[in-house]
């Protein structure tokens, strides 16, 4: 009997710990598609290939979800220094369902899906109420802007500079926020965590 309840308490506590949200890795996240019919079961294949990959996008790691062709509205304001055209790279990767225009489902070549992105996670296309994106981020803007840290001599917190971190070929892009994998196991896919604007703070000089 004794065991038993030792056994339930254990169960307990580690469904407990499961069901916070904050493990690390991508199995049990919202970018877990497995337990979806559409997706046979599969985690990595809804927007991964090892043969006959998607290369139309420039630095897509081996793609294979059906990429966004929608044209967007970019972020603007008269105090931005950078220039910040289409969204292109990783950032188009993650438009390709958060814009909602591409159906989740749409793998593999497969296209005539029926699942979108909706609520809060649905992005849009009009980029100009969001983060700029896809802008070169290096020590030339950081000197302009006078209130941004120098990408290639700042450490990101995460091991090494902000430039070999959270940028993409000199880039910021959705990836420098967010890690798609959950590689940190904070919440929201980011990075780092944002406690305090922690996140927000690895590169802005406030
Ligand atoms: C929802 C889409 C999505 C799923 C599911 C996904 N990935 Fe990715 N993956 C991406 C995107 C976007 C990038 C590029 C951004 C980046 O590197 O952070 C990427 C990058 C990568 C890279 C190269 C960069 C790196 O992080 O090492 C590898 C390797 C990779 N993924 C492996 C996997 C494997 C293995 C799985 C399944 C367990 C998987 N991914 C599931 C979207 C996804
Ligand atoms: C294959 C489609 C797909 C791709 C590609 C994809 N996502 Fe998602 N993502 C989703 C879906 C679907 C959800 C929401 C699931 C739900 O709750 O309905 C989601 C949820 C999220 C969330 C909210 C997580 C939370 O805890 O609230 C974030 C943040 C996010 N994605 C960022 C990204 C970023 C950044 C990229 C690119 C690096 C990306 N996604 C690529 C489909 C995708
Ligand atoms: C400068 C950092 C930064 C960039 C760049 C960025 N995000 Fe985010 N994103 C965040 C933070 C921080 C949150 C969490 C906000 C919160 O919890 O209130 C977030 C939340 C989200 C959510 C969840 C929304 C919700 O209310 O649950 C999605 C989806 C998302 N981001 C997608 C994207 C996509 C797609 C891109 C690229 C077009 C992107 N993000 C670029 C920082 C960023
Ligand atoms: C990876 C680095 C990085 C992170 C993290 C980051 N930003 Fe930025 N942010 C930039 C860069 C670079 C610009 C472009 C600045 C420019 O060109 O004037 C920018 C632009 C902005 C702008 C627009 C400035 C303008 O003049 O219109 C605001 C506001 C902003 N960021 C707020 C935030 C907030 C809030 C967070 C945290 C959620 C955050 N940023 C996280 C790098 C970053």
């Amino acid at each position: 009997m004794k065991r038993i309840s030792a056994l339930f308490l254990v169960l307990t506590f580690l469904v407990a710990l499961s069901g916070t949200g904050f493990a690390q890795g991508i199995g049990g996240t919202d970018h877990d598609f497995s337990g979806q019919g559409w997706s046979s079961g599969q985690i990595c294949a809804v927007c991964h290939t090892p043969h006959n990959s998607d290369v139309s996008v420039a630095d897509a790691p081996l793609w294979n979800h059906e990429v966004t062709a929608a044209t967007f509205t970019p972020y603007s304001s008269t105090t931005l220094d950078a220039t910040v055209g289409a969204p292109d790279g990783i950032s188009k990767l993650c438009l390709s369902c958060h814009d909602g225009t591409v159906a989740l489902d749409n793998f593999g070549g497969t296209t005539g899906g029926t699942n979108f992105v909706t609520g809060d996670q649905l992005i849009g296309t009009d980029l100009s109420d969001d983060h700029p994106v896809s802008l070169t981020y290096d020590a030339a803007l950081a000197t302009a802007d006078a209130e941004l840290f120098n990408p290639t001599s700042t450490n990101s917190g995460l091991g090494g500079t902000i430039s070999a971190d959270m940028l993409f070929g000199a880039k910021l892009e959705c990836g420098s926020c967010h890690d798609v994998h959950n590689g940190a196991g904070v919440g929201k896919f980011l990075r780092k965590s944002n406690a305090g604007s922690a996140l927000c703070m690895t590169c802005h000089d406030k």
